[in-house]
């Protein structure tokens, strides 16, 4: 169902890889509620992905930007204000990667090039990408910056290794940064903390299924889907949340608060 919440508003979607992706659903649900944006992912994922797809679907430009490129970022800006004729309302952050992750470096053996490159990719660049934004004037008054993150910031979970820093990293840039937009133009800044959900990201740590099946049981209304998130991001990014900023926001159906659930009570009980 639309409501017209994004009526006439701008923005920019980091991290449409493919369908599974969050931050296609949160495309879709955008153009659905009648925002206009602009699509970027890294160069080197839009030649495997299939962006092309939902740009046709969501009538928006691809402009690729690796987000730790300071000067992919400046041109994604200028470009983006240019193509939907005027400055941006709502950015949304999608982007997580982990070279340690990916290749199953175990946390007493790390790479600490890659240790880096992940703090980068996953946390800096969403520093970047504000302060790029913010040193273009590219931003519209009471706009709203959301981030992706997970509750592997707070405690521990086997196998997510090096991003549990990137995510705490993230978080605090959130809270940081939204300070600084708070006062300069009433611009909110919050990260959405999402449940286990079936992408490429996630399916990426090892042992995966596992970890969704455990949250879901301890969860007592199920893990979120990644439409279910969009729909969070939309409310975010609407006029109907002008004062939440700098807050870590659980979206996990009741995960982070939850000791023991009944469901979880069963199955150890057998
Ligand atoms: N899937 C989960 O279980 C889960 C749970 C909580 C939070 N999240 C977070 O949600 C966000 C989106 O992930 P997803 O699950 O949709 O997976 P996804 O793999 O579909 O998206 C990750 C995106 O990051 C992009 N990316 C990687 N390096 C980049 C770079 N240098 N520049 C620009 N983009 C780059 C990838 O191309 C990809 O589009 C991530 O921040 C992830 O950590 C995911």
């Amino acid at each position: 169902m639309a409501y017209n919440l994004l009526k006439g508003k701008r923005g920019i979607i980091f991290g449409a890889l493919d369908e599974n992706s969050i931050a296609w659903k949160v495309a879709l649900r955008a153009f659905e509620e009648g925002a206009q944006f602009t699509l970027t992912n890294a160069p080197i994922a839009m030649r495997m992905g299939e962006i092309k797809k939902l740009a046709e679907q969501t009538k928006s430009e691809i402009i690729p930007a690796d987000a730790t490129s300071i000067e992919d970022l400046e041109n994604l800006i200028t470009k983006s204000v240019e193509v939907l004729g005027g400055k941006i309302d709502f950015i949304l952050h999608s982007i997580g990667m982990s070279p340690n992750v990916r290749k199953e470096k175990s946390y007493g053996d790390l790479n600490y090039e890659w240790y880096l490159k992940t703090l980068d990719v996953s946390a800096l660049s969403f520093h970047k990408v504000m302060q790029v934004a913010e040193k273009k004037d590219a931003l519209n008054e009471g706009g709203s910056m959301l981030a992706l993150s997970y509750i592997a910031a707070q405690r521990t979970f086997p196998d997510y290794s090096d991003m549990a820093q990137a995510k705490a990293a993230l978080e605090s840039i959130a809270r940081s940064y939204g300070a600084r937009l708070g006062e300069l133009k009433k611009i909110r800044v919050n990260t959405i903390s999402q449940s286990p959900t079936m992408t490429t990201a996630g399916k990426g740590i090892a042992g995966f299924d596992a970890f969704y099946d455990f949250a879901d049981k301890m969860s007592p209304l199920g893990n979120a889907s990644a439409e279910e998130c969009a729909d969070y991001c939309i409310i975010m990014f609407s006029d109907l949340t002008k004062k939440v900023t700098m807050q870590n926001l659980m979206h996990d159906g009741g995960f982070s608060s939850s000791g023991m659930t009944n469901a979880l009570m069963e199955k150890f009980s057998n």
